[in-house]
């Protein structure tokens, strides 16, 4: 979702502006903009579409300045236009702020600075902060001050930067639900939404904390709260490097990571598994495990692909744990007034660790009382921060929108999660969990002859990228990857798509089918291969043109299918590690075919910051 950046040192402040919005554009947004403070006075260009038309657009010699701020927006409150887009300023134009986030309040607050003559420019909620802080400063003639003042009265979420021409050497941020983080150089500080705009300049940061505002200038960082009291942050060091958030010879960064699966579903698992034991080591939930072990019942809570992968992990759980799992989505978890008893666990799943449904979930079960775990990608992300004790999942950043390579950390991650509770409570014996950690440690080199040919895949593509209907089927542990691929599918090709538990097909969706429906089957040889088979014969009894991800030398679904795309096979519960490869192609080289924007599809964000 929208991006922030900002800078102030000796260098000029726009190349590096307009490089940090090209590293965020990655997040989803419609419209982006920037101002620098240039003699005196702010200098502002604002465009609808890519960070790359805004380039286009700008005179930069008019843009000279060593400090400055930029954002990409992706809407909320009014359409994208120009004067939506941020940066948004007071009356006189003195104040120019870029905000994530949405100010709930807005309304109020604006009817009583319009009653107090602030004009507005623009329909968005944003807006109104720059006027409230100018209202404020008008009569404290403190920027600071009035800057926690104006965060007071706001009701919502907030990572805001502010600048002013009567402060021209210090830019303000503030904190509130939307990720900020400032980063050190040699006489010179960053500002942004997420490290990956900065880490080509600065690997030493401070993750700002809700509640907090940072005056920066080119030396120092000055934290406090909105009640004024001090606050002191160690600085991090960021972990990940350029390489990771480039496309390093790929033509996507959705092909690239779905690439990346090999090493990052081994880094996933790398320092966990304790094969002679038949066993795993979590660091991240030693201070726990005995209330895990002891739950009555365990919910997992996610969004998205990461919802998907929550659906596997209670397979996974249910089976070799026997604790009874439920999935929710975190929207509707945290709003259905959800019954939580002593003894539940929740688990919650977020790539991002940003989500802003998910994050609500985890502070609503945490208020009810019961232990709340994460399982997300990104370090020091807020869930990751905020959660009773977690697990990384270390898939390495994910820049493609579309998620993949997160996926099947997730998933490694709970199949990991999966032996630990289930040989503690006595349920996998030690061989049985030693054949499933050693299944495990053959998934990435299995993973690896799948993206080693991807030419039958890509005559599938080929063949079917003019479809406007796709049905997604599979059963048991494949039901959810029948679930992913559609999402994959319809997220980056705009094709629409669904996936189905394949006997409930019977209940609707076979309606559909006629001879030009493909219908994507996932039948490896697993507990439900036979049923699958029949729904199947079902579908193709209907002309239904059928795609079948199967594993090697199944004649029986060859003579079935029009195509089968071949897969290794594994236990049942590692399988989706498998099977979803092939959907993620199949999804990345349609959308190749028609055109499409793959790793920024319309509409869609990496990282979904409002509800
Ligand atoms: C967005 C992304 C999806 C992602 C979902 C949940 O919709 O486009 O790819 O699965 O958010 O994100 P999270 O970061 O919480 O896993």
């Amino acid at each position: 979702m929208c991006g922030i950046v900002g800078y102030l040192g000796e260098k000029q402040a726009l190349p590096i502006l307009l490089d940090g919005l090209r590293r965020l554009e990655y997040r989803g947004y419609d419209s982006a903009g920037i101002a620098v403070l240039s003699n005196g006075s702010l200098a502002v260009k604002k465009n609808v579409g890519k960070v790359a038309d805004l380039i286009a657009a700008l005179d930069q010699t008019q843009y000279r300045g060593t400090i400055g701020i930029g954002h990409t927006r992706w809407a909320t409150h009014g359409v994208p236009n120009e004067t939506n887009a941020h940066p948004h300023f007071d009356c006189h134009l003195k104040i120019a702020l870029i905000h994530n986030g949405v100010i709930e309040n807005f309304h109020t607050l604006k009817t009583m600075l319009e009653s107090k003559g602030h004009h507005f420019r623009s329909e968005t909620d944003t807006e109104v902060l720059a006027h409230l802080i100018e209202e404020i400063y008008n009569s404290t003639k403190d920027f600071e001050l009035s800057i926690r003042m104006a965060l007071k009265q706001v009701v919502g979420t907030y990572g805001l930067v502010v600048t002013t021409i009567d402060y021209p050497d210090t830019l303000f941020v503030a904190r509130k639900g939307s990720p900020l983080v400032i980063g050190y150089g040699d006489g010179e500080m960053y500002i942004a939404s997420d490290p990956s705009a900065m880490v080509a300049h600065t690997r030493k940061v401070v993750y700002l904390q809700d509640g907090e505002v940072a005056t920066i200038t080119r030396t120092s960082c000055t934290i406090k709260t909105l009640d004024d009291e001090y606050k002191h942050r160690e600085i991090e060091e960021l972990t990940f490097s350029v390489e990771q958030i480039e496309k390093c010879g790929y033509p996507h960064f959705m092909l690239k990571e779905i690439h990346e699966q090999p090493q990052t579903i081994q880094d996933s698992m790398r320092g966990r598994v304790l094969l002679e034991e038949g066993s795993v080591k979590l660091g991240g939930l030693d201070g726990v495990l005995k209330q895990l072990l002891d739950a009555q019942r365990i919910v997992l809570v996610a969004c998205g692909t990461s919802w998907h992968a929550a659906l596997v992990g209670e397979y996974m759980l249910e089976q070799y744990v026997r604790i009874p799992v439920e999935v929710d989505y975190a929207s509707e978890f945290r709003y259905r007034d959800p019954v939580l008893q002593k003894g539940d666990v929740v688990i919650v799943i977020s790539q991002s660790g940003e989500t802003a449904d998910t994050l609500a979930a985890l502070r609503e079960a945490k208020a009810r009382g019961v232990l709340v775990l994460g399982i997300c990608n990104v370090v020091g992300s807020t869930i990751a921060r905020e959660s009773d004790g977690g697990v990384y999942i270390h898939a390495g950043p994910e820049i493609g929108v579309a998620s993949t390579k997160a996926f099947t950390s997730q998933l490694t991650v709970l199949a990991l999660l999966t032996v630990l509770l289930g040989r503690k409570r006595g349920i996998l014996s030690k061989q049985e969990a030693s054949n499933i950690l050693h299944e495990l440690s053959l998934i990435p080199e299995k993973v690896q002859s799948i993206l080693s040919d991807t030419k039958q895949i890509e005559k599938i593509a080929q063949e079917f990228y003019n479809a406007r209907n796709f049905l997604y089927l599979g059963r048991g542990y494949n039901f959810p990857v029948a679930l992913e691929g559609a999402l994959k599918l319809k997220e980056i090709s705009y094709i629409h798509a669904e996936g189905y538990p394949a006997a409930e097909m019977k209940h609707g969706p076979i309606a559909l089918i006629d001879n030009d429906m493909p219908v994507v089957f996932i039948a490896p040889r697993d507990a439900t291969y036979e049923k699958v088979l029949s729904n199947i014969q079902e579908v193709r009894a209907r002309n239904g043109r059928v795609i079948a991800i199967v594993n090697d030398s199944e004649e029986e679904i060859q003579r079935l299918a029009e195509y089968t795309i071949h897969v290794p096979h594994s236990i049942d519960m590692l399988s989706p590690l498998l099977t979803v490869i092939p959907l993620q192609l199949l999804a990345y080289y349609i959308a190749v075919l028609r055109g499409c924007n793959v790793d920024q599809p319309r509409n869609l964000a990496k990282s979904v910051t409002v509800e």
